[in-house]
């Protein structure tokens, strides 16, 4: 990496359902005038697929990518999952941090033990070894043990856990808004500012007029 060049955040999207806030994330990441390193699962592609409808080939990952986000990504870096040669395999190659989004309970697991099985798990495990800003929003219902058990060895590594769940107390019209809750609740947690969700002011507004009590 050059003098010129701006340190990224890297984004690791792995093969549990909800594709769609990794989007939202990146895109708001960019929004936001960050540079963003993308690592894509090999799993995470089938799930790109199942629920976009989109491939997401290496050798067409540029275009790709530009279809994915609706955007052109050239503040996006691609790196392919089994390239663990690659930047965000090493601690002197610098980021910001990292998010995890989805997080497969495959993937929770391997961080969470340091298996470093592919770019990803090797990127988080770099994130967490340099002491960087690292948030994990795993997605599966319901937990098992051993899931949660994991889940707990990366809080108390220094992850923010921040699950799959988005608030409805905004009252949601769309899908996209629910996606773009829990991709704003990413954000403020890494601490880039965005205009993805209405805040809450302190009211209750018209469930506080109907509220019986
Ligand atoms: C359509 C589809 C949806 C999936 N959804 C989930 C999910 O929500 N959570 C999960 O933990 N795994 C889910 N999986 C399974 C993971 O993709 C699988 O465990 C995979 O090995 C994860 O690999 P990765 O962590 O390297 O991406 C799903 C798989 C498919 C094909």
């Amino acid at each position: 990496m050059t003098g010129g060049e701006r340190v990224p955040w890297v984004v690791g999207v792995s093969g549990a359902s909800g594709t769609p806030y990794a989007r939202s994330v990146v895109n708001g990441l960019l929004d936001a005038g960050e540079a963003v390193d993308v690592v894509v699962s090999r799993a995470a592609r089938l799930t790109i697929l199942d629920e976009t409808g989109i491939s997401f080939r290496d050798a067409h990952w540029h275009d790709d990518l530009a279809t994915w986000l609706g955007r052109d990504p050239h503040d996006v870096r691609h790196w392919t999952p089994g390239d663990l040669g690659a930047g965000p395999a090493s601690g002197s190659y610098p980021t910001k941090g990292m998010v995890v989004v989805p997080a497969s309970t495959a993937a929770v697991a391997g961080i969470a033990i340091g298996l470093s099985k592919d770019l990803l798990q090797r990127a988080a495990d770099v994130t967490l070894k340099e002491r960087r800003p690292f948030v994990i929003v795993p997605r599966e219902t319901p937990y098992t043990r051993a899931t949660l058990l994991h889940l707990l060895e990366l809080h108390d590594a220094g992850a923010v856990v921040l699950p799959a769940s988005p608030g409805f107390y905004a009252a949601p019209q769309s899908i996209a808004q629910l996606v773009d809750f829990l991709a704003g609740k990413v954000l403020d947690t890494i601490g880039v500012p965005h205009d993805l969700v209405a805040r809450w002011t302190g009211t209750l507004g018209a469930a506080r007029d109907a509220d019986p009590r």
